[in-house]
């Protein structure tokens, strides 16, 4: 999608389709009243009809006569202007797309009532909404035809404009990557393959190096967890390490760490088929440390990053890991394993311990970790948990900035007893309650005593149907946050 600034009025440009986004408001926005007069009073006739009076996400469509300037008109609400907020610019640029996507190959949006601030998630969300996942169809044709974009506002400069469009342009493309990745089935996106992902980002980025452990180095360095998580699979799991150096030197170094099973069968702890179906998403977390580390590779911020991702299946085989079995991860602990479905703590319990050895001053790490954080919160927010608060609150912070929903829950030390194993150092499973804290209290322990938070990412991962402001399949959730997170700084 090609961005570029117009100054004149929005119903001056000629494009396919106008968007004119309005708030909550006794009047119609200026643009929108210009072009009624032009339209002889037929646009507020149908807003009035249609009850539209701004409320979030409502939209009114009209078709215009043959000689008018677009062949669509979209009335876009934004909601009470004082409730208004990056989630729902995003959310709106979503919509808009998705609104006139199929019938327009140019598209003009009045951006004069919006604040700039909001320029950049809202170019995010134009991009992110033409998102599709068609490569598997053998009559591959995309629905969404917008190729241009007029944005029309007096009041942003045109420097601004362009730092804005071309960061919103890496992050999106970054999304779309993470997207993929999490959309493309387990067959077609095994370990292996997702490692060659990662070697691809590196190849696009003179700032990105990778390294790839396979099956015996896995083993020989002493992972334990990640080991005894692919036992069951004939796939052979991969360690992936991307590292971001930045063009000027800077000691400060952050780890990005993703939970990357391909397929989470449960293991011997088979998940029922209804709950099975789906968890090739289980790598959501690897595929945003993938897509954020490919978007730093061009925004080159000014921090070390390393992004980290243990990758495996979780399978049956004859020699698959087994309830009583005790491993030892990386950093020496030992893990008594309870239910081998709790099998992406025991994977990350390396990754973490290796992001510690790295002398990392933080340690972020995204995970596709419980149903637990679904119950507890629904499958809008992310649950975010961690040992320092201070990490907590810029990563909320950044949440809210890009408008990604994440919300706090406590890392609670009376539940460290729920984790504690007679035979081992920990066991991977506490009882039934409180299952996204028992198992972010688990991690907490091979991240020695380095800042760190968990992202449990189980809910907004991936959706099983298409709203007004996303679509069947991954969202590429997270990546917008870390981006802003490593770069906002
Ligand atoms: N990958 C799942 C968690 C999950 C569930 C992610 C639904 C996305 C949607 C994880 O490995 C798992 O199976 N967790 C178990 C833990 C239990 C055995 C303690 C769960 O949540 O039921
Ligand atoms: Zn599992
Ligand atoms: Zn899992």
């Amino acid at each position: 999608m090609e961005f570029s600034l117009v100054k004149d009025n929005v119903a001056d440009i000629r494009s396919d389709s106008v968007v004119l986004p309005c708030y909550e408001e006794p009047r119609l926005p200026a643009a929108a009243r210009k072009i009624d007069r032009t339209l002889g009073g037929f646009l507020a006739d149908k807003a009035k009809l249609s009850d539209f009076k701004g409320a979030f996400g409502k939209t009114v469509l009209v078709d215009t006569p043959g000689d008018f300037n677009t062949k669509t008109v979209v009335l876009l609400g934004l909601g009470k202007k004082e409730n208004f907020s990056a989630l729902e610019a995003f959310r709106a640029a979503n919509i808009a797309v998705a609104r006139t996507g199929q019938r327009s190959r140019t598209i003009s949006v009045d951006f004069s009532g919006l604040d700039k601030e909001f320029l950049g998630v809202f170019l995010e969300g134009m991009d992110c909404g033409a998102y599709e996942y068609g490569k598997l169809k053998s009559s591959g044709k995309k629905k969404n035809r917008i190729q241009k974009v007029y944005i029309a506002s007096r009041k942003i400069s045109a420097d601004y404009f362009n730092t804005q469009t071309a960061r919103a342009s890496a992050v999106s493309k970054s999304v779309a990557f993470t997207r993929d990745l999490v959309n493309d089935p387990p067959n077609l996106l095994t370990p292996s393959i997702l490692a060659e992902h990662a070697l691809s980002i590196s190849e696009g980025s003179e700032y990105i190096d990778c390294k790839i452990l396979g099956k015996e180095e896995i083993r020989e360095m002493g992972m334990g967890g990640l080991s005894a998580v692919s036992f069951g699979s004939s796939e052979p799991p991969r360690f992936i390490h991307l590292s971001y150096r930045p063009p000027r030197k800077s000691r400060k170094k952050v780890a990005i760490v993703g939970k990357g099973i391909t397929f989470d069968s449960g293991g011997l702890c088979l998940k029922p088929a209804d709950s099975m179906r789906t968890m090739k998403m289980d790598m959501s977390g690897a595929a945003v440390v993938l897509g954020s580390m490919k978007a730093i590779g061009e925004l080159a911020p000014g921090i070390n990053v390393h992004g980290i991702v243990p990758a495996t299946e979780n399978m049956t085989g004859a020699s698959a890991y087994k309830p009583d079995d005790v491993i030892t991860a990386l950093n020496g602990k030992t893990i008594e394993i309870i239910n081998t479905d709790a099998e992406g703590r025991v994977a990350l319990s390396d990754a973490l311990s290796y992001a510690v050895r790295l002398g990392v001053s933080e340690i972020v790490d995204l995970a596709t970790l419980t149903g637990a954080c679904i119950v507890a919160l629904g499958l809008h927010n992310a649950g975010v948990m961690g040992n320092s608060s201070n990490l907590v609150k810029s990563i909320l912070s950044s949440a809210s900035n890009v408008g990604e929903k994440m919300w706090e829950l406590p890392l609670d030390a009376e539940l460290r007893e729920e984790i504690r194993s007679r035979v081992a150092d920990v066991k991977n499973v506490g009882s039934r309650w409180g299952g996204a804290i028992t198992a972010a209290l688990f991690l907490e322990n091979f991240v020695s005593d380095v800042p760190w938070v968990h992202i449990d990412i189980a809910g907004p991962s991936y959706m099983e149907k298409t709203s007004d402001w996303y679509r069947y399949g991954a969202t590429g959730f997270g990546v917008r946050t870390i981006v802003n997170y490593l770069t906002e700084r």
